[in-house]
């Protein structure tokens, strides 16, 4: 292995962060796993450790459906880690029912989107000189639209609006970060991983699995290639200072008109900020 390093996720306990956590940890990096379940965090802490043979992995806990929480834990993470090589925003919610988070907003927009933007915003500066940024999206941003004015997506919810507005507004993000960074060495990239059945809500219904594994068979990934992207970002030297890419397959890929929309990026940030700070969770 070349030299370790320290690599931050979301959403280790389960599906692609899970895969991505050991394979990481097998290459010998120290893994902080950030779960939101402490029984689900420990028993994956557990299997990770026995799995990889690697004890430098540390269980932290973050709920993305609290602002409050995310800031928390971003200060824990300050106090516990002098430097974070890697921030892998890999857990994300897609659900066929519409819930609104302890801070009000929509669950998509809220988990995929907004917790990500302030978890990484408030990590930037404790991302090492050559820091990277691994976004999770979706190939599903391509049919999403930013509903400015109903961004809680109140008339007529679907899960696939919600979703695709979430991980549009990512993309956006990443591209937007990787502009504002261009001076310095960190990079942010986003990943679609595949369509890989896992613990996502989506693929709790019947119907759905049965429609995909059916009619969309040949679309499918593995588990273990879902997470080979991620992987790949987060420790081979052939990336280095790739930035504001979208990655499929382990290859950049270009991803949908409107992701490079600058305008609407531009508004999209404006708003965030604006949003993040007034309520007092950020000060860019
Ligand atoms: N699977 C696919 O086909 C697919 C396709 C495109 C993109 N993606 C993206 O890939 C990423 C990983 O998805 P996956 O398929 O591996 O799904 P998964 O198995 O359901 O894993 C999602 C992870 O996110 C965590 N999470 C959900 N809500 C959270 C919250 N409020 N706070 C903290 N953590 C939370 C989950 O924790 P719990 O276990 O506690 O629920 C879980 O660890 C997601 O961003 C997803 O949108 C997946």
């Amino acid at each position: 292995m070349g030299e370790q390093k320290t690599i931050v996720i979301t959403g280790a306990n389960s599906g692609i962060g899970k895969i991505t956590a050991l394979e990481l940890a097998k290459m010998g990096h120290r893994i902080i796993m950030v779960c939101r379940n402490k029984a689900k965090g420990e028993a994956a802490l557990k299997e990770l450790m026995e799995i990889s043979g690697n004890s430098n992995i540390d269980l932290m806990f973050c709920d993305l459906s609290s602002l409050e929480d995310v800031k928390r834990f971003s200060e824990a993470l300050k106090d516990q880690v002098a430097e974070i090589d890697v921030l892998i925003n890999n857990a994300g919610v897609m659900s066929h029912e519409r819930q609104l988070t302890q801070n009000g907003y929509e669950m998509h927009l809220q988990v995929n989107y907004l917790a990500p933007v302030l978890m990484t915003e408030l990590l930037i500066n404790q991302l090492d000189r050559k820091g990277r940024i691994i976004n999770l999206t979706s190939m599903a941003h391509r049919v999403g639209t930013i509903r400015f004015d109903d961004l809680n997506i109140t008339r007529k919810f679907s899960m696939l609006k919600a979703y695709s507005q979430s991980k549009l507004a990512l993309t956006l993000y990443t591209y937007q970060l990787a502009n504002r960074l261009k001076d310095r060495e960190i990079t942010v990239n986003c990943v679609h991983p595949g369509i890989i059945v896992s613990n996502l809500g989506v693929y709790k219904d019947r119907r759905t699995i049965d429609f995909l594994t059916g009619k969309l068979k040949r679309l499918f990934t593995s588990e273990s290639s879902g997470a080979e992207t991620s992987i790949y970002l987060a420790s081979s030297d052939q990336v280095e200072g790739l930035t504001g890419h979208y990655f499929y397959k382990k290859k950049a890929k270009k991803s949908s008109k409107d992701s490079y929309d600058l305008e609407l990026s531009k508004k999209l940030w404006s708003y965030t900020r604006n949003l993040l700070e007034q309520e007092g969770y950020l000060n860019v």
